[in-house]
């Protein structure tokens, strides 16, 4: 059977392989968008809806505004099409200009991407024989995600779904489209740190825009083996690591000597004096967690905090919204600068809340 697909022309976002169907639900309850699931990662909208700001939507990746379907995978074919796009582009006077990239990538299917690559090959092939002012502005991936740029540069998304189906679009980046491929992000792995969970940590600053400075105080709640803790005292900040369970940093870094470990119960835990930093990576239920970051929030024991929530397998829903609810009910007080919660790229089945007091 051939995968739902939606009129040719439509806006497409993509999230994580297997959360389309959260996605979709998120879009309905807290946007009152009516998404339509066209495969495991990713989401389409009709023509005449408006997509949210990337950033306002917990499981959305990336955003494809206009995407259109390819009609035929042969790549030359598609190249056409790619290059009538732009010219159609050009006639409505809003010609795509300045700095522009290809994208062209899946999430997690290799005969998708394979599909995606040719198109995206081709693209290019017919390019350097037809517009060679167009060509001589293109930039390599990485070095336009990484070198300074302005809103009127662009990039041509090129996305394999399946390997049937394959979608592209074309937008400048004041669409507020994520300027990495497929809205991925990943971190470099911290150096000496005892898990990947320290990626996750990384991320979330980086998405909230801050980071703890030199001499913050933290609480690390769920420590063991100790990467969010040395990320944290990597940033200068002095660190009280909870957990039962026994850390992994002491021989393998200078940073160990801003850690402080305590073997107690992280639902308990309460500092003596207010910290900076709550961060908390305790592996329970969801609602326990919402419950730990209530008490340390109304007792105003932290200033920021990043606390993961773990999704149950099956079923996720019911708990994802429990935790967007906490957040929309925190943000109505008026009390925070930042509060809200975010699929990172570095999240399986969980997700982070965030958030920087006003
Ligand atoms: C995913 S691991 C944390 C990984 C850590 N963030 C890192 O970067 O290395 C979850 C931890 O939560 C701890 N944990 C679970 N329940 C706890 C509790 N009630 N009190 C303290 N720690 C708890 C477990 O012992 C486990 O070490």
């Amino acid at each position: 059977m051939s995968p739902p697909s939606l009129p040719q022309k439509s806006h497409v976002i993509l999230c994580r392989p297997g959360f389309s169907e959260l996605l979709c639900s998120e879009l309905a309850t807290f946007h009152s968008i009516d998404g339509q699931v066209l495969g495991p990662a990713c989401v389409g909208l009709k023509e005449s809806t408006v997509v949210p700001p990337l950033k306002t939507m917990v499981f959305a990746r990336q955003i494809m505004p206009n995407a259109i379907l390819v009609k035929d995978l042969e790549p030359g074919k598609a190249a056409a099409e790619i290059v009538k796009r732009l010219q159609i582009l050009a006639k409505r006077s809003n010609s795509p200009e300045g700095h522009w990239t290809i994208h062209s990538f899946s999430m997690d299917d290799d005969d998708a991407l394979a599909a995606a690559r040719k198109i995206a090959k081709a693209f290019r092939a017919t390019l350097k024989k037809t517009d060679l002012e167009m060509d001589s502005n293109y930039l390599d991936p990485e070095i336009f995600a990484s070198t300074a740029r302005k809103n009127k540069d662009f990039v041509i998304q090129i996305f394999g779904s399946s390997k049937d189906q394959v979608y592209f679009n074309i937008s400048s980046l004041s669409t507020g489209i994520s300027i990495h491929e497929g809205g991925v992000q990943r971190m470099k792995r911290f150096h000496d740190a005892p898990s990947r969970s320290a990626s996750k940590l990384s991320e979330a600053f980086l998405f909230m825009g801050k980071h703890p400075k030199q001499d913050d105080t933290g609480v690390d709640l769920g420590a063991a083996p100790g990467g969010w803790s040395m990320v944290l005292a990597f940033h200068g900040t002095h660190v009280i690591a909870i957990d039962h369970s026994d850390l992994d940093i002491q021989s393998k870094t200078h940073l160990a000597g801003s850690i402080r470990h305590l073997r107690e119960n992280g639902l308990k835990y309460l500092p003596e004096k207010p910290v900076d930093w709550l961060v908390c990576d305790m592996v329970m239920n969801g609602s326990q967690t919402l419950e730990v970051l209530s008490n340390w929030i109304s007792g105003n024991h932290m200033k920021d905090f990043v606390v993961n929530v773990k999704l149950p397998n099956n079923n996720s829903w019911p708990k994802a919204i429990e935790a967007l609810k906490f957040c929309e009910t925190h943000r109505q007080t008026g009390a925070w600068k930042f509060i809200g919660a975010k699929h990172l790229y570095h999240d399986r089945h969980e997700i982070t809340l965030m958030g920087e007091r006003a």
